[in-house]
């Protein structure tokens, strides 16, 4: 028999013994200790997340604390604590949500649309106050659903909706998925041994968005703004899909406290500005930095306008602002209607909404497919924008809302939100509008329109129909795939119609003898299309898997995709199983993958984009290291740059884990500015907490992180 060296020592042995058993048999202070700094870890990395949006861990640093956190506790039940961050996570489905009342009844504001509104109401207060000294507080008035948090013993017990003012739902546990809202707080320091605090629980506008496009694509009916999805949310009875769908919340009031015996009143808690501040000190969300004081009403009136100008600046979506008198000890002598504060106003925008005629509605064929209705109305400018066409996303949206051809229609646009019907105006038929009907074939290729199961789109499902492979292209073209400018929708729709650019492939073999013959194509423009084209052979692949239109796979999946693999063709031999090992990549991502690569018709594409010389390898480009020294900052590049192309800058900054945004909003570090920049600088500039670097300044800092 041979015997082989065993790899360990006698003292690596004792060593690893000895090792074994001190993490068996972690002395109770030491676990203390180390679940303590765990829980103050990721209480602070919530906190840098949620309510300063600047992240300082990577996604894996944090699920790994948070995961050591859980295990520990797991061994040792009895220091779990119900502030812990992993008591967020509830299991199973409420069965309702209980009626509780509120300490104090949650009212309402009062309302004012302009000057005039504000002059008189600052008039009123004047004389309810009986003082002319009297100090206002703006903050932003957000848009989402009211709650009520209660704190006891600096532990938060409660979370309500409001309701009717008096009695609101306990959605205690779906409170405790947001993670902006802390579980605990240093509240006896102050001796404060109960609290009652109101906010409003929003949704960021992309998070809105995301979500909404997510819900399209899966065949739903997407919802109508930030607030109707935060308010439907805090009622789901499944608090895992509460925490997926990144809630926040801003806090805005005290509505009451109390003290211990003997403490005195903190010196903060005399005005409603000293109270956000103190809320804010001690980790809540509240809009401490959005919130600005003044003496006189005409400077409110001022900066109300001047708000109103930049009010998509914001994440959260905001429809006015509201207006308070600072001191409490005014507010108490000013009282209150049953319905609203007399101390507090609100200022609200102008609205978004609007009504109109639908006239007709066109079917539209899609990338994929997907048969979408969309409302053509009589033009009608929302929020400084002219609206005429408008999604009807599919055919049980149609009939969900019963609208019907003729019918005037109440128009919603939110913030930087696509326009959306809210609802027919019933009350205004006549009896002459008519049902929208669904057609059966496809309006391009008249291909008989299926449904496929618990979708609930129509799709034509000919692979050649034509605008479906127009789209196609149209698609691998685009800014975000392989960035082929000059090939956008009009003239991909033309050499497509001409027979010049049969497919995707055939981007890279079009006739430029018959281009040059062509309307509006001169020397330089074919000379720049061509250009442009042969530069995308180059581009990264994730942009390459981006581009060829895989379902249900966007640019984020496509970065993971890509950078899985050494050459593209690696797919053809990937599974389910091993594709659904890749991060955020679930079965119905993976099946489509694999769907996707199996085809004949895709893995022949492939080989002709191979042919024509695309990169197809993955050089690592594109893949953004969570550890570099760029990680968690945002860039945005502005006006004409001439020191380098932007997509090299672009790229340069993902090489070192900062990230691009696509524009300028308080989420934006760096803008980089070249020349002739325009109205991208002026907002960073009024928003004041943009860095702005010249081209020069971008190369040094890029330098300097070397
Ligand atoms: S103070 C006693 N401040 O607006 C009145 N409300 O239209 C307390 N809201 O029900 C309201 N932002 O849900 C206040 N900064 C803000 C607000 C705000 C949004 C909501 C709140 C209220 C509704 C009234």
């Amino acid at each position: 028999m041979q015997y082989f060296a065993v790899m360990y020592t006698p003292q690596d042995e004792k060593r690893l013994y000895e090792q074994a058993k001190a993490l068996l048999n972690v002395d109770a202070a030491d676990v203390a200790t180390t679940i303590e700094l765990l829980r103050e870890t990721i209480n602070y990395a919530d906190w840098k997340y949620y309510v300063q949006s600047e992240p300082v861990l990577a996604d894996v640093e944090y699920d790994g604390l948070y995961k050591k956190l859980k295990h520990l506790e797991e061994q040792y039940p009895e220091q779990v604590t119900a502030d812990s961050p992993t008591q967020r996570v509830a299991m199973g489905l409420s069965e309702r949500f209980p009626a509780v009342s509120h300490l104090v009844p949650m009212l309402s504001l009062d309302n004012t649309y302009n000057a005039e509104d504000l002059t008189d109401w600052d008039r009123k207060c004047r004389e309810l106050a009986e003082t002319d000294e009297i100090t206002y507080c703006v903050e932003p008035k957000y848009d989402g659903a009211s709650v009520s948090l209660v704190y006891d013993d600096g532990k938060l017990v409660r979370g309500a909706t409001r309701g009717d003012g008096v009695m609101g739902e306990d959605i205690t546990i779906n409170v405790k998925q947001i993670k902006a809202i802390p579980l605990s707080a240093q509240l006896l320091k102050y001796g404060v041994n109960q609290i009652e605090i109101r906010g409003e629980i929003v949704i960021h506008k992309k998070v809105f968005e995301t979500y909404n496009k997510q819900r399209i694509a899966e065949g739903l009916a997407p919802l109508a703004n930030p607030r109707n999805a935060a308010s439907g949310t805090l009622r789901i009875l499944d608090p895992s899909e509460v925490r997926k769908r990144g809630l926040n919340a801003i806090l805005y009031s005290i509505s009451d406290y109390t003290l211990e015996p003997g403490t005195p009143r903190p010196e903060e808690l005399k005005t409603h500005y000293g109270s956000l501040q103190w809320l804010y000190s001690m980790g809540f969300p509240a809009p401490a930095r959005e919130m600005k004081v003044f003496t006189h009403i005409d400077e409110v009136i001022k900066f109300c306008a001047e708000f109103e100008a930049r009010r998509d600046d914001l994440p959260f979506e905001v429809d006015g602002l509201v207006i308070k008198v600072n001191d409490y000890a005014l507010q108490d002598r000013m009282g209150m209607t049953s319905h609203h504060p007399r101390w507090a106003v609100a200022y609200k925008f102008k609205a978004r909404q609007a009504t109109s005629k639908l006239r007709r509605v066109e079917f539209q064929v899609g990338r994929v497919g997907a048969i979408t209705p969309v409302a053509k109305i009589d033009p009608v400018p929302i929020g400084g924008v002219t609206v005429s066409s408008i999604s009807l996303f599919n055919e049980d949206v149609i009939r969900e809302k019963d609208v019907r051809i003729g019918d005037t229609v109440l128009v919603e646009r939110a913030g930087d939100v696509i326009p959306y019907i809210v609802k027919p105006l019933t009350e205004l038929r006549t009896g002459e509008e008519e049902p929208i009907l669904f057609p059966t074939n496809c309006p391009a290729c008249d291909s008989l329109l299926e449904k496929v199961q618990d979708e609930a789109a129509w799709r034509c499902i000919n692979i050649n129909c034509p605008v479906q492979v127009a789209e196609r292209i149209i698609h691998f073209a685009s800014k975000d795939a392989m960035d082929i400018r000059s090939l956008g929708n009009a003239n991909v729709q033309k050499f497509h119609d001409l027979g010049l650019l049969p497919d995707i492939p055939g981007i890279y073999h079009i006739d430029w003898d018959r281009v040059k013959g062509m309307e509006g194509f001169g020397e330089k423009s074919v000379t720049n299309l061509k250009q442009a084209i042969e530069q995308s052979k180059q581009q990264p692949l994730f942009r390459v898997i981006f581009g060829l239109g895989i379902r249900h796979v966007g640019e984020t999946t496509a970065k993971t995709l890509a950078s899985a693999v050494a050459h593209i063709t690696d797919f053809y031999s990937w599974d389910i199983e091993k594709l659904s090992t890749l991060d955020d990549i679930g079965p119905k991502v993976a099946t489509s993958v694999v769907d996707f690569f199996a085809r004949e018709e895709n893995k022949r594409m492939i080989s002709m984009l191979e042919a024509a010389g695309v990169n197809l390898i993955n050089d690592h480009r594109g893949q953004k290291p969570a550890d570099g020294a760029l990680a968690g900052k945002t860039f945005l590049f502005t006006g004409t740059l001439s020191h380098f192309k932007r997509s090299d800058a672009e790229t340069m900054v993902e090489a070192k884990g900062g990230s691009i945004l696509g524009g300028v909003s308080t989420k934006l570090n760096y803008l980089v500015v070249g020349d002739d920049a325009g109205s991208k600088l002026e907002k960073a500039k009024k928003l004041g907490t943009v860095n702005i670097l010249t081209e020069q300044e971008f190369l040094q800092l890029i330098g300097d992180h070397q």
